[in-house]
This record gives C-alpha cells, structure tokens and sequence, in this order.
C-alpha cells in the first residue's frame, strides 16, 4: 500500500512537542526537524532534560519552551499539528506525585486539546498499552478495553491515560480537532534515564555496574520492546496520514520476550558475570504484553524494523557511555548530560507567538 500524507507532511509548518526533552519526544524532535518542520519543544523537565536536546542547539529552526501543561499554554504562541508526550512514563516517576500524573493527563492533554482547536492544528496523543492493564486477551487488539484497577498505585497513570484518550475521541467526535491516537507499547533505546525503573534500563545499568540483575516475581512474565526509531517513524506515519484512523492504534514491537530471556540477552551482550535476583512482583503488574499492530500496518503500511538483538547494542553503548561519562570529574562530563545551551523560547517575543 502506498502511505497517503496530508497536506502537513514534510512541511515548513510548525510542531509542537509537548514533552519534546524527554526520552521519545527528544528522537521526535530531531526526526521532525530532519524532515522540515519547525519544532517548538514544550516540557517542564520533570523527567526530561534539556541535555536530550543537545543535538538541536545550533538547529535555528528549534526552539525550547520550559512550560507545565497542567497550565494553560502561553498566549501568542501558534502550531500546525501537536504532540502530546508529556507525562512521566516509567512507574517510580509517575507514583512520585500520581495527582500531578493525573492532571498531567487529563488537565493537561485538554489544555493541549484547546490550543490544537484554537489553531485548527492536528493532534497526535500519546497513550500507552497500560490502558489495557493485565489484558485478559493475547495479543492485544485496539478493540479490546483493557484490565486495569482503578485504585491502585498505577492507576494515575492507568486511568489518567484512559480519561485522555476519552477527550481526545471526544474532540474528534465533536468535529473540534483532527486528533489521532497511538497506544504505544514498551519502548527502548539511547536516551532512557538510567534511574528510572524501565525494566531495559534497570537490566542494562546493573549488568554494566557488575551489580545482580534484579528480576521481579519469576521472570516469565512477557513484554514487547519497540526500538525508538521504529517508534518515532510510525507517531509521524500516524500524524501525516490523510485519512485519520479515528480509532487508536497501536504501535510496538510484537516480539515477545520473558523478562528471564531478556536478561540473559543482556548479560550476553554486556559480557557480565553478574548474578540474577527474584525480588515480589509490584501490584498490578501485567503479566503478558505483546501488541496485535495489524491496525498499523493496514493504516499507516507500518512494522517496526528493529528487533531486539539488534536494538540492544546501541541501547548499550548509551548507557556504557553515560556510565563512564558520570565516572568523571564534572568539568570533564560531555555535554548529553549537563543543561546545553539549548535555543529557548523567549516568551512574547518569536514569530510563533501571537500577542
Ligand atoms: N517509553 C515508553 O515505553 C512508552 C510507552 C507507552 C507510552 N509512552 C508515552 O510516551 C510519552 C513519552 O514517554 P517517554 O518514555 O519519553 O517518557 P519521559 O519521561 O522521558 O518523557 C516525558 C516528558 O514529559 C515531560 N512532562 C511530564 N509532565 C509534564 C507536564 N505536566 N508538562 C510538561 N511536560 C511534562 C517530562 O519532563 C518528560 O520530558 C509519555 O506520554 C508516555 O506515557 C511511552
């Protein structure tokens, strides 16, 4: 099939990026750029930093905007077509303050939602396979309405996500915005915090530090990694596309792996000699996840590319790297993870503000 694109495809025209300094939004950014866009980067660096950033610096046709969505945007400030990443994906983050991850969702993405309106922008929400919880049903199809506990502690996020794909139809139905949504499955790649308790990270920064890799309940739980650049390519087929889906879609890697597999991969490739722990498996913690993409591919002619062995090596490298790079004395650290000069957006000031 040959993918039609909208009329904003490979334009000048301007792209928000709400959470454009976090791990997915930062590739967003760059792969936006690549393709002609002006980009505006929106992020209150809760998770983010502007060192994701670095590669845009001396890029004139970025601009940083330091800015919570939980607010309303700036006024003056314009774009043809919005994404919405912003939110704290990885669970110690988004429990480290859950009313904030629900506001973020909700608040937030309805405030994103008005400004799309407002500028007749198109809009592109970011939601996540949690909203199926622990799927009774394998693979996961986008008709399938999900498993989730709405009192738990990953309920904010859970539920949050939920509630914003509810606006987001909402919009769509009403005839407000041209919104579309992407259910996006675990995703892995340079860039991921260390610190932040992906199960990918986690492995990876134990084996590097020769410390025991820590693996919940037995290890025969499943998940999907998605490789970000496969990730990126199908949240920009889904933006372009002419016709909008007006049904989410998911988008991951269908290759199922145990957590015990993964490890031993990552042992592997990292030549450790590190030792396994089992540690109680986290409430609601799902127990199979692997994404039916047949939508994607139908829709967007999309599949991701990279399979895991081959998405591991560059993952590691990062980490190898931000490891030896936090080994050094300060002045000597390379600038990925010190704040760059990163162009920021002067407020009431840039030709993409309407005052
Ligand atoms: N990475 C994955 O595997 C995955 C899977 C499913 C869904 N997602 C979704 O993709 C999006 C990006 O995820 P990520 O992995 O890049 O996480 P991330 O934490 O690296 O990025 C999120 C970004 O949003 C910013 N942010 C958080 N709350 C904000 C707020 N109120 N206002 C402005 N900025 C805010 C953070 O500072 C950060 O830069 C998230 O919405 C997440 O739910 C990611």
């Amino acid at each position: 099939m040959n993918l039609q694109t909208s009329a904003l495809a490979g334009s000048d025209r301007t792209a928000l990026v709400a959470g454009g300094a976090g791990f997915l939004g930062s590739h967003l950014c760059e792969q936006l750029i690549r393709r002609g866009w002006r980009v505006i980067a929106l992020d209150n660096l809760q998770t983010g930093s502007r060192g994701n950033l670095q590669r845009l610096t001396k890029e004139t046709r970025f601009e940083f905007l330091e800015h919570d969505i939980c607010e309303p945007l700036p006024p003056g400030l314009t774009a043809d077509l919005v994404f919405n990443l912003a939110c704290a994906a990885s669970p110690p983050r988004y429990q480290a303050d859950p009313v904030h991850t629900m506001m973020t969702c909700v608040v937030g993405t309805n405030h994103l939602l008005a400004f799309a309106e407002a500028n007749r922008a198109g809009f592109v929400q970011a939601s996540t396979s949690e909203i199926y919880g622990d799927p009774e049903l394998h693979p996961q199809p986008e008709a399938y309405w999900g498993n989730v506990n709405c009192t738990g502690p990953r309920a904010c996020y859970d539920e949050g996500k939920r509630a914003a794909e509810a606006l987001c139809f909402d919009y769509l139905r009403h005839g407000r915005t041209d919104v579309r949504v992407a259910r996006i499955f675990n995703t892995y790649g340079p860039r991921m915090q260390p610190d932040d308790g992906r199960i990918v990270s986690n492995l990876i920064c134990q084996a590097l530090a020769g410390k025991p890799l820590t693996i919940y309940g037995t290890g025969e739980q499943t998940r999907s990694f998605c490789y970000v650049s496969d990730l990126v390519d199908g949240l920009v087929r889904l933006a372009t596309v002419a016709d909008n889906p007006r049904e989410p879609v998911n988008l991951g890697n269908p290759g199922e792996f145990t957590i015990n597999e993964l490890a031993a991969l990552v042992l592997a490739m990292t030549r450790s000699t590190s030792r396994i722990v089992h540690e109680p498996l986290p409430q609601d913690d799902p127990r199979r996840r692997r994404p039916d993409v047949t939508r994607a591919k139908e829709l967007l002619d999309w599949a991701p590319k990279i399979q895991l062995a081959r998405g591991l090596p560059p993952t590691i490298a990062w980490f190898s790297r931000l490891i030896e790079a936090e080994s050094r004395p300060a002045a000597a650290r390379s600038p990925a993870r010190t704040a760059g000069r990163v162009p920021t957006l002067a407020v009431a000031s840039t030709a993409n503000r309407r005052d």
